[in-house]
């Protein structure tokens, strides 16, 4: 079955052997070594040139930007904003679906 995974290493990571030699493990996934070991692809595909707001996918070594990334953070922010607007309503369903049907009041403050 395929999968995507999300890599946002830009190289290697460096092990220590218990002699004391260093082994470099890929971190940006896109080695050619079946033991996973760095093969200098992510300097040969620049991916330290990579945009940190984008994805990108790699085909036969071409970089394709398949996305821009949303802080879900953010998004969950602009979520909070909206149910700010939803405070105002009575929950009487008399404004048509959304708080004021777009007027900004409810029944209970026409009364007023
Ligand atoms: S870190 Fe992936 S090829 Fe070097």
């Amino acid at each position: 079955m395929p999968r995507i995974v999300i890599k946002s290493a830009t190289g290697p990571f460096e092990v220590k052997t218990p002699k004391g030699d260093s082994v470099w493990i890929c971190g940006c996934g896109l080695t050619d070594n079946p033991d996973g070991t760095c093969n200098g692809n992510h300097k040969k595909l620049n991916v330290a040139e990579e945009d940190p707001d984008k994805l990108y996918q790699y085909d036969d070594g071409e970089r394709l930007e398949v996305a821009e990334l949303v802080d879900e953070k953010d998004k969950d922010d602009e979520d909070e904003d909206d149910d700010e607007d939803d405070d105002d309503c009575c929950g009487k369903g008399c404004c048509g679906g959304g708080c004021g049907g777009g007027r900004g009041e409810c029944c209970d403050d026409e009364k007023d």
